[in-house]
């Protein structure tokens, strides 16, 4: 048993602190934004932001989130909220995004990649075409697949994002 913190509510599970996150995210509370897919931090289905830094939570225990925040898919909307000081938010503007370019094919993967996304324009308000294919493909365990070839929307819904956040975002 544990208490963690996510989507900024503090949540008691009753996993063992070795369970991978992403079981208790999906099983336990309900979360089902985090996908499935490799279970060996080789693909991003799974991800999650974990104090603001993507991480697989296909292999990360409980116990290594400790105290930190975790923020799934679910939460993106009130992260985004709460940097701007809005009361709510619909939707974050890389879910908006997301939209307004139609990335999603079977959309399994999508999950990790708006994570990714996230994150990337947190740390970078306007990345380069190179630095969004570098976060994509560098910047964790392994590249963030996706297996329907949507790779060329996905760098176009991040273009898309950015000039939404920095014009201060979708509401
Ligand atoms: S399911 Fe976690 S990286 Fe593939
Ligand atoms: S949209 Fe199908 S795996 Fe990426």
């Amino acid at each position: 048993m544990a208490t963690i913190s996510v989507n900024g509510m503090k949540r008691d599970v009753q996993a063992s602190t070795d369970t991978p996150l992403l079981y208790v995210l999906r099983n336990e509370l309900e979360l089902s934004g985090p996908q499935f897919g490799c279970g060996l931090a080789q693909c991003g289905a799974c991800s999650v932001l974990l104090d603001g830094k993507e991480i697989r939570s296909c292999t990360t225990t409980l116990a290594a989130v400790g105290n930190k925040e975790v923020t799934t898919l679910e939460g993106l909307s009130a992260r985004w909220a709460q940097q701007k000081g809005l009361p709510a938010a619909d939707l974050h503007p890389v879910q908006q995004a997301w939209i307004e370019e139609q990335v999603p094919l079977c959309g399994f993967c999508q999950n990790g990649m708006m994570i990714k996304a996230t994150e990337l324009l947190e740390q970078n308000a306007s990345p380069s075409v190179a630095e969004i294919k570098d976060a994509f493909t560098k910047s964790g365990p392994s590249a963030h697949l996706c297996r329907c070839g949507s790779y060329t929307a996905i760098i176009a819904a991040v273009q898309f994002a950015a000039m939404q956040t920095g014009k201060g975002g979708a509401r």
